[in-house]
C-alpha cells in the first residue's frame, strides 16, 4: 500500500500529522524584523486549517540579509518573544512550527513588491553582500564581495539565528539556499567566480552551505529536523544543474540534513522555466531516488489529487504549497474531505464539518 497525503510523517522525533506544508512566504509586514499580529493570524490560520508543517517566511539572519526593510528577522534576542507566541499557537493547533533562515545576498536592499520591487535608492538602501562582483541585473547597484571574515561571520549569524529560533519554539529549521539569494549565489557558477576556497570547483562552491549546515546542526538538538531549500536548477545553460543538486543532496545528507525542499530558479534573469502544474516535482523525485534523502516537492501544486499523487507515487515525502494556501488557508481540511479522509477539525469549527 502506498503512503498517502494524510499519513503522518516522523523525522527524527518530530511527527507531522500529514504531508502538507505551508511553503515559506515573505509577508513584507515587519518593522525592524519583528513579527506582529499579522504573522500570528496569517500563520495561525494555516495551523487551524490543518497543515502538518507551517513554515515561516524567509527570516533574515542579519539586517543586511533582508530582501526588503519589511522582512522578518531573527538577528537579535528581542525578536524571540513575539515569535514564541506564534510557535505556541501553531503547536497548540496540531501543526509543527518551522522557520526558514535566510540571507538575501545581492538581491537584498529592495523595495517590497507593493512598494515597487526595485533596488532601494534613498537613505533606506544598504550595501548588499555577494560572493563575486557579478550582478543579478545590470542595473543593480554594486555588491560588496565577501571576504573570508565576512563568510565566517555569516556562518556565525546562521548559527546564532538557529539558536534564537529554537528558543522561540520552532521545531524545524530550514536553511534558504534557493531562489538566487546568498547561499544559492555561492553554489552557482553564474554568480560565483571566486578563486579562493569558496569558488571554482563544485566542492568549493558548496563549502559555505556545508559549513553553515554543520554549524546549525551542531546548535540543534539531535531530535529536531534540519531542512535545506535549494534551487535544483538555474534553468540556464552553464549554470547549476539537477546533477549538481543530486551530488549536493548526498553531501548534505552526510552532514545531518534531513530533507531537501526542492525548488528551482531565481538566480538569473536569463532563466527559461517551463512552468506547468507540479513542474518542479521531478527534481524532488530524482534527488530522493538517487540519494535516499527525504524531499519536499513545491511549485504549482494546487489540487488535493496532485498533492496526494505526489506522495502516493513516492515522488516526495512532503508537499509544500504557497499560493494555494493564500487562496485557501483550510486547504488540508478541504483536501481531506475531497480525498475521503476523516481528519479532526478544530473544536470551535466542528459544527461546520460536513
Ligand atoms: C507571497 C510569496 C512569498 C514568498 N516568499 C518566499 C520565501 O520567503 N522563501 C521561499 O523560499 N520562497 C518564497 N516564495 C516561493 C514559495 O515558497 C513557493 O516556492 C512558490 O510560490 C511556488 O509554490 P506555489 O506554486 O505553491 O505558489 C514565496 C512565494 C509567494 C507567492
Amino acid at each position: 500500500m502506498s503512503i498517502t497525503l494524510f499519513e503522518p510523517l516522523t523525522i527524527r522525533s518530530v511527527t507531522f500529522r500529514n504531508r502538507i506544508a505551508v511553503s515559506p512566504m515573505c509577508q513584507y509586514s515587519s518593522i525592524d524584523g519583528f513579527a506582529n499580529d499579522w504573522h500570528l493570524v496569517h500563520l495561525g490560520s494555516r495551523a487551524v486549517g490543518g497543515a502538518g508543517l507551517v513554515m515561516m517566511e524567509a527570516t533574515a539572519v542579519s539586517p543586511e540579509g533582508r530582501i526588503t526593510p519589511d522582512d522578518m528577522g531573527i538577528w537579535k534576542d528581542e525578536h524571540i518573544t513575539f515569535l514564541q507566541r506564534i510557535t505556541s499557537f501553531i503547536s497548540a493547533h496540531g501543526a509543527v512550527p518551522g522557520v526558514q533562515l535566510a540571507h538575501a545576498g545581492r538581491k537584498a536592499s529592495h523595495a517590497s513588491p507593493w512598494k515597487g520591487n526595485k533596488p532601494l535608492q534613498d537613505d533606506t538602501a544598504w550595501q548588499t553582500l555577494a560572493p563575486s562582483a557579478l550582478k543579478y541585473k545590470d542595473t543593480d547597484p554594486d555588491s560588496r564581495v565577501m571576504s573570508i571574515s565576512d563568510i565566517q561571520q555569516l556562518t556565525r549569524d546562521f548559527e546564532a539565528a538557529a539558536k534564537r529560533a529554537l528558543a522561540a519554539g520552532f521545531r524545524v529549521i530550514e536553511i534558504h539556499a534557493a531562489h538566487g539569494y546568498l547561499l544559492n549565489e555561492f553554489l552557482s557558477p553564474l554568480s560565483n567566480n571566486r578563486t579562493d576556497d569558496y569558488g571554482g570547483s563544485f566542492e568549493n562552491r558548496i563549502r559555505i552551505l556545508v559549513e553553515i549546515c554543520e554549524a546549525v546542526r551542531t546548535a540543534m538538538p539531535a531530535d529536531l529536523p534540519l531542512f535545506v531549500r535549494i534551487s535544483a536548477t538555474d534553468w540556464v545553460d552553464g549554470g547549476w544543474t539537477i546533477e549538481d543538486s543530486v551530488q549536493l543532496a548526498g553531501v548534505l545528507k552526510r552532514h545531518g540534513v534531513d530533507l531537501i525542499d526542492t525548488s528551482s530558479g531565481g538566480n538569473s534573469p536569463l532563466q527559461k522555466i517551463p512552468v506547468a502544474p507540479m513542474y518542479q516535482t521531478p527534481f524532488a523525485e530524482r534527488i530522493k531516488k538517487e540519494t535516499g534523502i527525504l524531499t519536499g516537492a513545491v511549485g504549482l501544486i494546487t489540487t488535493p489529487a496532485e498533492a496526494n499523487d505526489i506522495i502516493a507515487a513516492n515522488k516526495a515525502d512532503m508537499v509544500l504549497l504557497a499560493r494555494e494556501f493564500l487562496r485557501d488557508p483550510y486547504f488540508p481540511l478541504h483536501a481531506a474531505k475531497a480525498l475521503g479522509y476523516d481528519v479532526n477539525w478544530p473544536d470551535q469549527y466542528t459544527r461546520a464539518k460536513k
